[in-house]
This record gives C-alpha cells, structure tokens and sequence, in this order.
C-alpha cells in the first residue's frame, strides 16, 4: 500500500519530526510554534460553561451563532466594514482547515495559485490536492522584500488566487502598505481572489498589519483567514474563521462541509469570548511577546548569529553560518543532539531550498524562564 501520487513525496512534517526528536532527547522544544504557557482564564472558563451548560453536540456548519457574531463585529472593529454574520463569516477547524476548504471550493485542475516562499507548509499540497498548481515566488533575505517585477510575471491566464501570509511565518516581515497595495491592484487587474493568512494580526512589533480585504476593490474579492490559536494561546482549540463576500464565502464552505463538517461547539462558544477581548488584552499581550523576541533575539546576536530581527509573529530567522555547519538540517540535528535546543531547518518551507540553507528558525511563544534555559544551552555553541 502507498501514499497518493499527490502526497507522496511531501513525508512526515518537519514540525512532527522535530518535537518527536525534541522529546527524545530532552531538548528545549523552540521548534513548532506552541505556547508552553495557558490561555487566558476567561476564554478557558466560557469553553468549560459552555460544555457544562449542554452545548455539546453538533454546531451549525458554518459556526454557533455567538461566535458568527462576534467575529462580525470584531471585523467592524477591526475594518470598520459591516458584515453579515451568517453569509460572510464561516468557523473552521483552525486556520488549517480554512486553508484547505478554500481550495476545494475555489480552485479547478489547472488554475494557478501565487504563493510566497518561504511558505506554510500546507499551502501547496492543499492546492496540489485539487490539482492546482503553486506558483513559487522567493521572499529572499535579509529585507525579504517583495519582488514586484517578478510578482507581476508570475501572473498567467490560468492564475486564480494570490496567497499572502502577512505577518509572515518563518520571516517575521510584516507586508507593507505599498506591498500590499501592489498585489490588490494586479488582483484588480487580473479578476483574481486573494486569499490572506493572518493567524500573526496582533503580533506586529514594527510598522502596522494591513488588511488586503481593506484596499480598493478588494472587499468581494479576499477571503481573510485567521484563528484563534496565537492570540490566545490556545493552539491545541483549533478554531479558526474565514471571512468572505457572500459568494466566496459558499466557495469556502462547500469545501468544508466535505472536511469536518462542523467545529468543536464548546470551543467556539469559548472562541466567542476570546475574540470579543478588549484592546487590553491585546496591548498586555504584545508586550510580553516583544519582550520574548528582544530577550531571545538579543541572545542569539551575542551567540554569533546574524538575525533577521521579526517585525511580526513569534518566530525568527537567524543565519546559523558562523558556526561552519554546511546546511540547516546538518546545524539543526546537532543542536537538538549536542546542544539540547530543537529548532526548524527551513528548507521544507523552500521550493528553492538554497535560499533555506543557511537559515534556522526559533520559536519564542514560550515562557520567558524556558527562553532563558535555551539561551544558556545555546552559549555552548561558542565551546
Ligand atoms: C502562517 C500560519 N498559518 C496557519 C497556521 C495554523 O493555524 P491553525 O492552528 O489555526 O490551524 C500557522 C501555525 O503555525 C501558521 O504559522
């Protein structure tokens, strides 16, 4: 028995590799990207309500009302537009499921969708599920800068959607306006959809996060993606949401209907709580995690790393070159062996696996005492 011809040659996930690697060895887990802290309380407290109160079975496909709700008001927040909670936001298991639902619904044999690398790593097989093709642009460091020319040519007659993940995981960039901008014009031009990840919204340290689906012309035409899973904390919750223009809204849940179907009712009335925070929450939120980011990022610069500071997320990229290793699985195995740090090596992000090789991502979602076991482990790389 083998693996599907489409499947087949994408394995195991680096993610799953190196935590089952970090637990065997006892290293500090800095790999995949989960808190090694809790939620906060009143989001746990109105899941555990919620199952106590009878809401247990299952939810309406596109999500329980409250958190419909909730989440279209937080867009009007957020955007200042109004939308319709129950044509225009859909629950999805996590930010994953959303991913793989608007490709099923959205993309036909053949279509071309743009994606940037370094990228998520579903991204391409859900579009190669469909039998899509993935378009491959390079964001290349150190500024990992948009390549307007190269964006520009990218786009055929066959192309269908552009794919932004802003703030970007691995990088830490943070698209800009002008960026962004660019890419809303050529979807104009092009009648195309764009379909944006933003699961990173509130962890912007520079510059600001703009919403695709706020620029000219481009509101019927984004389907935003998000979760709760980095904001709060929670990960393992697996509640996400697509919001959408009526039209591409019956796109991204004709693909789910045939996924999961629904998403864990308890949860949701718990996600309800979570995304109707106040900005405190959030502002208490960022400055612990910019606090994270300059502790670890300040570490690895003495260490000998050449870091590529993050302007977004909780990841970053450091140049692991100094250290003589000859790519980044070789400086990533020993340093989970030797060291007792996991961390990922980027190339399974690559097409162009080059552009990876000399690159090592840390994830900082941790505690601050954990952050400082690893740095003390990572001294003994200049031993
Ligand atoms: C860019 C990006 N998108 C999506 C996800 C997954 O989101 P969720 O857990 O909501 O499925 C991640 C998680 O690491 C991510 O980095």
């Amino acid at each position: 028995m083998t693996v599907s011809h489409r499947l087949a040659s994408y394995g195991t996930s680096i993610f799953t590799e190196m935590t089952r690697l970090a637990n065997e060895k006892g290293a500090i887990n800095l790999s995949q990207g989960f808190p090694d802290f809790n939620g906060p309380a009143f989001v746990r407290s109105a899941a555990i309500d919620a199952i106590n109160a009878g809401h247990n079975q299952y939810a309406r496909m596109s999500g329980v009302p409250p958190l419909n709700q909730a989440l279209a008001q937080r867009w009007r927040r957020l955007t200042g537009q109004i939308i319709d909670p129950d044509t225009q936001v859909s629950v999805t298991n996590g930010c994953t499921e959303g991913i793989a639902a608007t490709c099923l619904g959205l993309l036909n044999e053949g279509d071309e969708v743009i994606i940037f690398e370094p990228y998520y790593d579903s991204y391409k097989p859900c579009i190669e599920m469909c039998g899509a093709k993935a378009i491959v642009l390079t964001l290349a460091a150190p500024e990992f800068a948009l390549d307007h020319a190269a964006l520009q040519r990218a786009v055929t007659s066959r192309t269908r959607a552009i794919l932004v993940n802003t703030p970007h995981n691995p990088t830490g960039k943070v698209f800009s306006r002008d960026e962004l901008t660019f890419i809303a014009e050529l979807c104009n031009r092009n009648d195309l959809v764009a379909i944006t990840d933003e699961v990173y919204e509130h962890l912007v340290f520079e510059g600001e996060h703009v919403r695709l689906a706020t620029l000219p012309g481009m509101k019927d035409r984004t389907i935003t993606l998000s979760s709760v899973g980095k904001t709060f904390s929670l990960t393992g919750w697996k509640i996400g949401w697509a919001i959408a223009s009526p039209d591409l809204s019956r796109c991204v849940r004709s693909g789910r209907q045939f996924l999961s179907y629904s998403v864990a009712t308890p949860l949701q009335h718990g996600a309800a709580e979570a995304v109707s925070a106040g900005q405190e929450y959030l502002d208490g939120f960022l400055r612990d995690y910019r606090r994270r980011r300059d502790l670890l990022c300040d570490a690895l610069e003495e260490i000998g790393f050449v870091v590529y500071r993050p302007a977004g997320t909780y990841f970053v990229l450091a140049d692991h070159t100094p250290f003589g290793f000859p790519d980044d699985r070789a400086f990533c195995m020993h340093l989970v062996d030797r060291i007792g740090v996991a961390a990922i090596p980027p190339t399974p992000f690559y097409d162009n696996v080059e552009h990876g090789r000399r690159l090592v991502r840390f994830a900082f979602c941790k505690r601050l005492e954990t952050l400082h076991a690893a740095i003390e482990r990572l001294r003994g790389l200049r031993r």
